[in-house]
């Protein structure tokens, strides 16, 4: 079994909808995936799949009361229609409690008790035979998205060619990725603007700044000690909202990135 993780600086780069329709793609093509819904500040997997054509059998509990209780991991793991897909949510309601202690285990360091959760819900998975494990991480650098990094065998680091995003990836780079040592770690940029894909002419100042961030991006993945080579591109594709495309809509463009994406992650 090979667990990945999608990490990234900022939110909002893409991290849940590439997750999302990797970890589905990965089952359509016959793997056995279980996909783990790991921003827990704001968990959106099950609105998600409650909006799709998924048929869920829903779990006792979640992923987030997992982390802080005793339960057994089968009783966090939803299944549905498809045999080999399985996905786990994540609950707000924890986090919102009044109850400091149950916040505070959730959000501090926890001398390694997360961890160990973390690993006991790996060995779970690994005996029920899956292919992959997914992970779509909170952003930034927490002692969870830590946890999740640490356990990790690939790393997909998801960045968008925007100005802001270059100082706050060489902080990622230098203060998590560059420190982690099992992982294999990859990039993915995402939302990269596609001047053929337009209706009008774009200001050339435009173009050239989209430029000079996609150049400042790559030199950042480049030149960290470790460098993270990029896997794929995804253009920025108009519309594309938080759902599952590669499940209903085969002939979107987003569905076929997904797919060009997949073959290189299982060739890795
Ligand atoms: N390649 C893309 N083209 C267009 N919109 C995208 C693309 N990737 C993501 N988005 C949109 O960007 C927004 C943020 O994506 P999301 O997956 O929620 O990011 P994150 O999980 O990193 O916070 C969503 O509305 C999503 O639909
Ligand atoms: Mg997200």
């Amino acid at each position: 079994m090979e667990t990945i993780t999608f990490h990234s600086y900022r939110g909002g780069v893409g991290k849940t909808v590439l997750s999302v329709n990797t970890a589905v793609k990965l089952a359509l093509l016959g793997k056995k995936v279980c996909l783990v819904d790991f921003d827990l500040r704001a968990p959106s997997h099950q609105s998600l799949f409650a909006s799709s054509t998924f048929s869920i059998t829903p779990a006792t509990k979640s992923f987030t009361g997992f982390l802080v209780g005793d339960h057994n991991p089968q009783n966090i793991v939803n299944s549905t229609d498809r045999e080999n897909f399985f996905c786990v949510f994540s609950n707000i309601e924890i986090l919102q409690q009044k109850d400091s202690k149950i916040r505070a285990k959730l959000t501090q360091h926890g001398e390694g008790r997360i961890l160990a959760k973390l690993f006991e819900f790996i060995r779970y998975c690994n005996s029920q035979k899956f292919d992959y494990l997914i992970f779509d991480c909170m952003p930034g650098i927490t002692y969870r998205s830590l946890d999740a990094l640490v356990v990790s065998d690939k790393v997909m680091v998801v960045t968008r060619p925007v100005k802001s995003e270059i100082s706050g990836l060489r902080l990622v780079i230098s203060e998590c990725y560059s420190k982690l040592e099992g992982a294999q770690l990859f990039s993915i940029m995402n939302q990269v603007e596609h001047i053929e894909d337009l209706a009008h002419v774009p200001n050339p100042l435009d173009v050239n700044f989209v430029k000079v961030n996609i150049l400042g991006i790559t030199k950042c993945l480049e030149e960290s000690n470790t460098p993270i080579p990029l896997l794929h591109s995804f253009p920025r594709i108009p519309f594309v909202t938080e759902r599952i495309y590669v499940l209903d809509e085969k002939d979107h463009p987003f569905t076929m990135e997904i797919e060009e994406f997949c073959t290189k992650l299982i060739q890795e």
